[in-house]
Parts: C-alpha cells; sequence; structure tokens
C-alpha cells in the first residue's frame, strides 16, 4: 500500500482541518496508507510522525488550528536539515508528501521538488490570500469575517465615545485583508502596504468627515503598512527563520501622528492572532475541503511538483514555483475604484 505523509506548515489558519479530512477521506478511498508529519517540517526533520485514520479525522472540520501541529522550521536553514528530510521521506517509507501551507512552506516544497524529493504536491494556506496561481487561499474568508466583526463593535465605542477608532489587521506585506475587512466593516480610511500612508491625506480626510457632522471614524491599517516619510516606521525588527520582520506596531504610531494633527481622541485596537483563531467559514470549509480531495488526485495522476489552486469557481493545479515566485499584492483598482468611495 503506498503511503502519503501530509504536514502543515507556518501560521496555523483557519481550514486547514478541513483539508486534512477530505486528504485523508480521499486517500483511505483511494487505497493509500496516510500518515500526519508533526509540526510542519521539523517533523520530517525529526521524523515525528502519527497515523492518520478515519478516526483520526472524525469531528475535527469545525476546528481551527492544525491537528498536526505546525512550526516556522525552514530545513534550508540549517545545514544538513534538507538531507535528514530527503533520509526520513524513506524511512517512513513514503510515495507521497501533501505540504500545507504558504510562501515560506510551498517555497521549501518547490525547492525539495527540484532537489531530488519529487512526489510533493501542494496546498495553498494563509489568512493573508498573498500566494500567485489561485484567487483565493484558505483561511482569508474567515480572517476578513472576524476582523469584519471586530470593526463592527468598534464601531458603536467611536460612535458613542465620539473617537477615532484605529483598527491594525494582520495581512504581512499585503493589504488584502485591511482592504476586504476594510470594505465590509465599512472602514472610512483603509490603509495598505502597497500605498505608503501620506498622514496629511489621512488627517484631511478624517476632518472633512468631522466637519460634514460625524464626530468618530474608523481607520483600518495593514499591519505592512509604511508611512511615507522616512524615520516615522516602528516596527520590531525581528526575523523568523525564513527572514520575514516581525511587524505589528503602525497602529499605535499611526493614532499617535492622528490625534496629533486633528485634536480628535484616538485609540488603537490591534486584532492580532484573534484573525488566524476559531472555526472556519463555510467557504473555508468547502474550499479546504476540495483542496484536500485534489491534492489526493493529483499525487493519483502523478502530477507531482503542483500546487492546487482555486480559478473563479473551479480547482485546478499550477505549478509550485508559480505559487511562490511573486507575492499577490493588493488589486489596486479594487482601492482605488471602490474602497475610496467612502473614504471619509
Ligand atoms: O502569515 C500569517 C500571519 O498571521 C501574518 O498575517 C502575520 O504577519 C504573521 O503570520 C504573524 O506570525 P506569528 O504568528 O508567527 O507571529
Amino acid at each position: 500500500m503506498e503511503k502519503i505523509g501530509i504536514l502543515t506548515g507556518g501560521g496555523d489558519c483557519p481550514g486547514l482541518n478541513p483539508v486534512i479530512r477530505a486528504a485523508v477521506r480521499k486517500g483511505l478511498l483511494e487505497g493509500y496508507e496516510i500518515i500526519g508529519i508533526k509540526d510542519g517540517w521539523k517533523g520530517l526533520i525529526e521524523a515525528n510522525t502519527i497515523p492518520l485514520t478515519i478516526d483520526s479525522v472524525s469531528g475535527i472540520l469545525p476546528r481551527g488550528g492544525t491537528i498536526l501541529g505546525t512550526s516556522r522550521t525552514n530545513p534550508y536553514k540549517k545545514e544538513g536539515d534538507v538531507q535528514k528530510v530527503k533520509d526520513n521521506f524513506k524511512k517512513l517509507g513514503l510515495y507521497a508528501l501533501i505540504a500545507i501551507g504558504g510562501e515560506d512552506t510551498l517555497g521549501v516544497a518547490s525547492k525539495l521538488h527540484k532537489d531530488g524529493l519529487s512526489n510533493v504536491v501542494g496546498v495553498p494556506k494563509t489568512i493573508d490570500n498573498d500566494l500567485s496561481a489561485t484567487d483565493y487561499t484558505f483561511g482569508f474568508d474567515t480572517a476578513i469575517n472576524v476582523a469584519m466583526e471586530c470593526i463592527d463593535r468598534l464601531h458603536t465605542t467611536a460612535e458613542s465615545h465620539h473617537r477615532i477608532l484605529v483598527a491594525e489587521v494582520m495581512g504581512r506585506h499585503a493589504g488584502w485583508i485591511a482592504l476586504e475587512a476594510g470594505i465590509a466593516g465599512g472602514a472610512d480610511v483603509i490603509l495598505i502596504p502597497e500605498i505608503p500612508i501620506d498622514i496629511e491625506e489621512v488627517c484631511a480626510i478624517l476632518k472633512k468627515r468631522h466637519a460634514r457632522g460625524k464626530n468618530f471614524s474608523i481607520v483600518v491599517v495593514a499591519e505592512g503598512a509604511q508611512f511615507k516619510k522616512s524615520g516615522m516606521v516602528l516596527q520590531e525588527e525581528k526575523l523568523d527563520s525564513f527572514g520575514h520582520v516581525r511587524l505589528g506596531g503602525i497602529g499605535e504610531t499611526l493614532a499617535q501622528q492622528i490625534e496629533a494633527k486633528t485634536g480628535f481622541e484616538t485609540r488603537v485596537s490591534v486584532f492580532g492572532h484573534i484573525q488566524r483563531g476559531g472555526s472556519p467559514t463555510a467557504f473555508d470549509r468547502v474550499l479546504g475541503t476540495r483542496f484536500g480531495v485534489k491534492a489526493v488526485e493529483l499525487i493519483k495522476d502523478k502530477k507531482f511538483g503542483k500546487m492546487v489552486a482555486l480559478a473563479g469557481i473551479k480547482i485546478i493545479d499550477v505549478p509550485l514555483e508559480e505559487a511562490v515566485k511573486a507575492l499577490k499584492t493588493v488589486d489596486l483598482e479594487l482601492y482605488e475604484n471602490v474602497a475610496k468611495v467612502f473614504f471619509g
């Protein structure tokens, strides 16, 4: 019986368990044995696995996070780890591997595929929605719904206290969460990494809004947004094992600037990991399920080095390297022609 390994890497995200469940159910139907690799690539470096049966995936569809655990381990970071991954792949008797992750996890999968570990397929996961070659990643829909609900809740306090409330959302270097949660939540200004912040313009919009009788405002800012003028970026320079800066803090700086320049009382709310937690939406459960089934079909058809993807309403496959070669940043037309209509 051929054996498939499944791993989840990078930040956890709602929808991972539906993918695992679907891949296990479809895999068993097709006659494969399935094992779970614990904590992303770390589990393959250490040969840390668990069997996955129909019982082990029962009841996990509505659960957030990942039953396999995750880590931001990069086997290309430490000398010898890639060899350990390859050796363990053999030792565990694996025929193929399903790697579920974002640009980092899938970047490793793509490299391994070229470096001789050929029987790999990928599944695109991230709340940031920043992967090329797929219209949506699972996790994003849940994150924007959570952020939208938080924005709705900020409205009541902003209005009652006549304040400006700044909401800092995740999304790394892409503004998808800010843009879509901001539109859905009726934000008065949305600031994204793709367009440097012009603080004077932001304050002018807010003053104009207040001048027409609105004495509160909601500003949504993406964690990766930057000020136009240098010297105003206050973000921690901590790097993870993939070399990413740990973002966060822009909301506080922005709130201070807005209050100083407009005189309106301004507070900040950082939504943080709440956006990544909890039960996946129906959209993410269905997308994750379709991705999990398709991943097994790719293995069955020997279509290795591919990633499952959403194109319109169809699930297709694309080369893994396509998916990781460039970050999918915000559609500026959506920002300029739709979001901005509601600014101020
Ligand atoms: O990629 C998902 C994400 O939540 C980003 O939006 C955020 O910048 C990052 O992960 C936070 O990572 P961590 O949970 O490791 O702090």
